[in-house]
């Protein structure tokens, strides 16, 4: 199944090692940050896992609840997160789902057959609390993600949403931040009552 940004996350039931979990359900108001990894016990996976637990306040900062998934099982999981526990110095909580199956992974399309025909490449959906999908990224399994740039996607659709902006490369929370086109000057006037730089007719940068 091919998805789109915009798409509506599909919903599904699946064990996780905190018990079973109807996604939709499960999200309710949050948004989710949901991320596959190849395989338990492995090295990258251990240590995204360790930052992502470590991460959990500013996950609950911004109303996201973390959700990984890997094609293995709950007694797998709930071993290997003793694992992730001891050797990241953390204590992990969010639910991993228990793809043993390929179901969600199939669904989500999570397996590239070039990569393998049975674990899940590092797949990252940000959905948001209507079930959306706002920002869909894919790492090889040789590269552990960058969760910086995963707090900073979501700081900036969540202000986008927020102040109707778009963010510029590299933004960061604190810098500014770009006055869609769709916008015109007199509707930006009530919207950004604090004024703009016009670089170019088509390029205003404000401060929110
Ligand atoms: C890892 O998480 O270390 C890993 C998993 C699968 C392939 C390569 C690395």
């Amino acid at each position: 199944m091919s998805l789109h940004i915009g798409d509506t996350a599909p919903n599904f039931t699946i064990a996780t090692q905190l018990g079973e979990i109807d996604f939709h359900q499960w999200s309710g108001d949050s948004w989710v940050f949901f991320f596959s990894h190849p395989a338990d016990f492995t090295p990258v996976c251990t240590t995204e896992m360790g930052r992502t637990a470590q991460l959990s306040g500013e996950f609950d900062a911004r109303n996201v609840k973390p959700l990984g998934l890997s094609t293995d099982t709950v007694e797998e999981h709930l071993k290997w997160i003793e694992d992730v526990n001891e050797t990241q110095n953390t204590s992990l909580t969010f639910p991993i789902v228990a793809d043993k199956d390929l179901e969600i992974a199939r669904l989500y399309d999570m397996i590239h057959p070039d990569e393998s025909d049975t674990a899940a490449v590092r797949s990252v959906f940000i959905i948001d609390p209507d079930k959306k999908i706002r920002l869909m990224m894919t790492y090889p399994m040789s590269v552990g993600r960058n969760f910086t740039e995963i707090l900073r996607v979501i700081d900036a659709l969540q202000l986008s949403d927020a102040k109707r902006i778009a963010t510029p490369a590299d933004w960061a929370p604190g810098k500014k931040v770009i006055i869609p086109p769709s916008i015109p000057n007199a509707e930006a006037r009530d919207l950004f009552p604090q004024g703009w730089d016009e670089v170019r007719p088509y390029l205003r940068l404000t401060e929110v």
